[in-house]
């Protein structure tokens, strides 16, 4: 089944609760919460405290999404603020298995991220750590961008890479996501689309959020 993960990152921060009810009245699945630190990205969001006063305001899993360098020093504040998945860089940490593992052996989903000029040949030794993987197909930093292409190339590397291991690992993909390029990234083997812009932006989420769920091929 493929899932839906607005990012809030597209939201009006002065109403975010009423922007969540929104977007978990509109049919979304997960909800993707983008954390940057203004060093591994040149943005600065939200931390513990917002995601904290969130928690069990909503009956949307929180989906959080760590652009921070040294990740290893901060997990545990994500998932006492309340983290269903916490997904963390290849780019960021030295230690990028023992953090995976630390965060399953904590009983939350560790998903790994890759930055679009990250290959997928550093996943080698770690896929069998990871709950889910994340594909940028943008450079993470900012909603808004358009999905760079080569990108579904990667997923479908990265599904046949799984494949070939008998791993099934769900595949999300973050950025520049529409309802129009939903079907193909989907086809590439996406699990999990996130999506800011394409969902906030519109008058009706819930019709953006069927639309790209109808356009799963399978
Ligand atoms: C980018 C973030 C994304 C972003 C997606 O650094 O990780 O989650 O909010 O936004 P859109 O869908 O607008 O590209
Ligand atoms: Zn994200």
């Amino acid at each position: 089944m493929i899932k839906i993960a607005p990012s809030i990152l597209s939201a009006d921060f002065a109403n975010l609760y009423e922007e969540i009810k929104k977007v978990e009245r509109a049919g979304a699945d997960l909800l993707h919460i983008d954390v940057m630190d203004g060093h591994f990205v040149p943005n600065l969001t939200i931390g513990p405290p917002v995601i904290s006063c969130l928690k069990n305001r909503t009956s949307l899993p929180f989906d959080v999404h760590l652009m921070i360098e040294n990740p290893e020093r901060y997990v545990d504040d994500y998932i006492q603020a309340g983290a269903h998945i916490l997904t963390v860089h290849m780019e960021a940490s030295a230690h990028i298995h023992r953090l995976l593992g630390y965060i399953k052996s904590r009983g939350i989903i560790p998903g790994i991220a890759l930055n679009p000029g990250t290959p997928l040949t550093n996943l080698e030794y770690v896929l069998d750590q990871a709950g889910m993987v994340l594909i940028m197909s943008v450079n993470p930093g900012f909603g808004g961008q358009s999905f760079i292409p080569c990108m579904k190339d990667k997923i479908r590397a990265l599904k046949s890479m799984m494949d070939s291991r008998g791993l099934e690992i769900p595949i999300e993909v973050d950025g520049g996501i529409s309802e129009k390029n939903a079907g193909e990234i989907i086809e590439a083997g996406a699990n999990i689309l996130v999506a800011g812009s394409a969902i906030y932006s519109a008058p009706e989420p819930s019709k953006v959020i069927k639309n790209m769920k109808e356009t799963n091929p399978f």
